[in-house]
């Protein structure tokens, strides 16, 4: 089968585009290259003869009626990201999560593409004090990331009802594992804890995520585009809920760094303060994530003290100056 898989040099994407690549699948990876586009995350399949790239614009028509020619099935992994980054730009993220996944659905529709897999986001549903989100819960989404992911879902699911396009969704949990960019709270925390720098944690620390491995998380999107009803909704969580703090102390005993790297900051404005998915439903369907948290956390700062010809550039180069401009003194 032939795939089109979008944002493929990102951290999940890339992933999901080594998960096709050993299944045996074609694969065309569209990705802009911005700041989170990283070609040697593809580096290990980049000379396979069954995969192409194209550098370029999900939200540019002309460039998403290119990419979808001769492929059966789209795989949207492409968006802005980061929720502190929304905070400072919404524009771009509504740009990527909302406009570029219409124009992607629309050009995959008129070229007949069999199913579009749009991958989305445990935020959407926004912040729950207990319990556990199911995919029919209504979306109340409180960044921006989070209202611009949830505004790519509805277009999702409008041009599935108006049209019949075959469109399924993910929402996946907090993910974590090699080749995340080194901006989010576990590479960030690695990388710092590596160097003997501060790892700044959020008012209080005990914000609670949901945390899944990227192989986890690659398989359940894998699973729900083989196995997943047109329509419908599939929640990707790990099951493995913890308060920042304790990740934070995990981080600091599998890197050995002192606790006294421990720095209590600013909180994030309107930091929702729990995640928590259920995902009876997809497990339903034969998909169980199968990374033990501790084991994946042990391997994932392995691979960061062992990558820093990876991270080292990134940290001192893109990210060091968005840093500097919109955190001056944190
Ligand atoms: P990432 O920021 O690491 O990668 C995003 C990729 O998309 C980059 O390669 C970037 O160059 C590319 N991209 C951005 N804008 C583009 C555009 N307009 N056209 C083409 N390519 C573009 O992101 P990630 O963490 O790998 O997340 C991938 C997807 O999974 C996103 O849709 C995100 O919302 C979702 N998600 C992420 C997590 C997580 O914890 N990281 C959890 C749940 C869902
Ligand atoms: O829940 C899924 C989402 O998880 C994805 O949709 C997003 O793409 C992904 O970035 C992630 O969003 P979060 O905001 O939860 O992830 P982040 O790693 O930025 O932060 C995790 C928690 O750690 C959050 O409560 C904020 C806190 N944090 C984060 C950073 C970067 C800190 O305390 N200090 C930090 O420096």
């Amino acid at each position: 089968m032939k795939v089109l898989i979008t944002g493929g040099c990102g951290f999940i994407g890339s992933e999901v585009v080594r998960v096709a690549i050993e299944q045996g699948h074609e694969v065309v990876n569209l990705d802009k290259l911005t700041y989170a586009g990283n070609p040697a995350n593809v580096a290990d399949v980049a000379d396979d003869p069954r995969y192409s790239f194209i550098n370029g614009d999900i939200a540019d028509p002309q460039i998403a009626t290119q990419s979808v020619q001769g492929v059966e099935v789209v795989i949207n992994l492409a968006a802005e990201s980061h929720v502190d980054r929304s905070l400072h730009n919404p524009t771009e993220f509504i740009e990527t999560d909302v406009v570029g996944t219409a124009t992607l659905i629309m050009a995959a529709r008129e070229a007949g593409v069999r199913r579009f897999v749009q991958v989305s986001t445990d935020e959407v549903y926004g912040s729950i004090p207990a319990g556990a989100f199911k995919e029919t819960d209504p979306i109340q989404p409180s960044s921006p990331y989070s209202a611009s992911k949830a505004g790519g879902d509805l277009q999702a699911l409008a041009i599935h009802h108006t049209f019949g396009q075959d469109i399924v969704i993910t929402r996946g949990s907090n993910t974590y594992g090699p080749r995340q960019y080194p901006e989010k709270l576990v590479p960030l925390f690695i990388t710092n804890a590596l160097d003997g720098l501060p790892l700044p944690v959020y008012g209080d620390g005990q914000q609670i995520r949901d945390w899944i491995h990227v192989r986890d998380h690659a398989e359940g999107i894998w699973h729900a585009m083989e196995h997943g009803e047109a329509g419908q909704v599939y929640n990707v969580g790990g099951g493995n809920e913890w308060p920042n703090l304790e990740i934070t102390e995990r981080i600091l005993a599998h890197t050995g760094a002192s606790d006294d790297l421990i720095t209590y900051v600013e909180d994030r404005p309107g930091h929702d303060r729990r995640y928590a998915l259920d995902t009876t439903k997809l497990r339903g369907m034969g998909w169980a994530p199968k990374v033990d948290f501790d084991d994946g956390l042990a391997s994932t700062v392995e691979w960061y003290r062992e990558r820093r010809d990876w991270w080292e550039p990134i940290k001192s180069g893109e990210y060091a100056d968005w840093h500097a401009k919109n955190y001056a003194g944190r």
